[in-house]
């Protein structure tokens, strides 16, 4: 339970909203969108506050919590390991629970998950995956709030993941499950998705090696950095076995006419994205970063007010 008596709710990983969660979600955050841009405030939490903990880099992920907290009269406060004690070793769980006393929600980037549920298990208020080696909810929520205003429901459609099964993988593993689209993932041998994870979601993905086939008729095809953050010094190793993984004009033309191309950023063009593709026509990349605002609002307001 919460300060309030509700039951506390945290967002790990995109499993924990149910389909229809999920929805109303994104509903919600399209709701958020519209109101932002005519003009009118609309300050759902007035004096709240989310502490932000970032133990890897971030763009995105900082400036749409920050600045959605300040757009819903709440208040955002950017904690770095470099200057917290959390940096000089004070227990994890002695963090959540004196964080827990003093702010209403916690987001946390860090390495690996179970960090991040040692943290959420000691914590008293709603804890947010705002990244972790193994999942990415957030970005999926802005990803599927995207496919939606261009294209309609995803449910039914076919979506291909194309190069590393890593963090973003992962996620769009679990949104073909909560959304209830078919996923294809091309991917090299050595960089498959968690045999766990794909195991959950087994009955809508197949693993190809073959971006082509993968590509196929697609209706959206995804992709990320072939090195992620922490993995640098594979990056060389990494550039050799994904040679042929690159989404370029080519491997395009095998998607559906009207495919959109997304990208959760930041993109090394030349790497696993042409340059041509993710500045053309398919590409949806700058609407799916700024709708990490719109649907963590609405994230936000679900964990926060329920
Ligand atoms: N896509 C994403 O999470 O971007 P940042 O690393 O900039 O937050
Ligand atoms: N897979 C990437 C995503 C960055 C937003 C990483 O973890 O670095």
């Amino acid at each position: 339970m919460d300060s309030a008596g509700k039951p506390l709710r945290h967002f790990l990983t995109l499993l924990d909203l149910s389909p229809d969660e999920a929805r109303a979600l994104l509903e919600r955050a399209t709701e958020l969108k519209r109101l932002i841009r005519s003009g009118k405030m609309h300050e759902s939490l007035k004096n709240r506050t989310l502490g932000m903990i970032f133990e890897k880099s971030s763009t995105r992920t900082r400036v749409s919590f920050e600045v959605g907290m300040y757009q819903l009269g709440g208040h955002a406060l950017f904690l770095s390991p470099r200057d917290t004690q959390l940096g000089r070793g004070e227990p994890i769980e002695d963090s959540a629970r004196v964080l827990s006393r003093m702010v209403d929600a916690v987001m946390i980037r860090t390495f690996e998950q179970e960090k991040l549920e040692l943290f959420a298990r000691n914590c008293q208020v709603p804890v947010i995956n705002g990244l972790t080696d193994r999942f990415h909810p957030c970005q999926l929520l802005a990803d599927m709030l995207t496919f939606q205003e261009h294209r309609g429901d995803i449910r039914g459609r076919t979506v291909a993941w194309i190069g590393d099964g890593n963090n973003m993988c992962h996620s769009y593993l679990n949104a073909s499950r909560l959304f209830d689209f078919e996923l294809r993932i091309a991917c090299p041998d050595n960089f498959r998705p968690d045999l766990e994870i794909l195991a959950g979601a087994a009955d809508r993905c197949t693993l190809l090696q073959d971006a082509t086939r993968a590509v196929k008729n697609a209706d959206l095809v995804v992709t990320d950095v072939w090195a992620s953050m922490g993995q640098e010094q594979e990056q060389k190793e990494r550039v050799r076995a994904f040679s042929t993984f690159q989404v370029d004009e080519a491997l395009m033309a095998h998607a559906a006419r009207d495919a959109l191309f997304m990208h959760c950023l930041p993109a090394h063009r030349g790497e696993e994205v042409s340059a041509a593709v993710i500045n053309g026509p398919h590409s949806v990349v700058w609407d799916e970063a700024e709708n990490r605002l719109h649907a963590q609002k609405a994230l936000l307001e679900f964990l926060l007010s329920g």
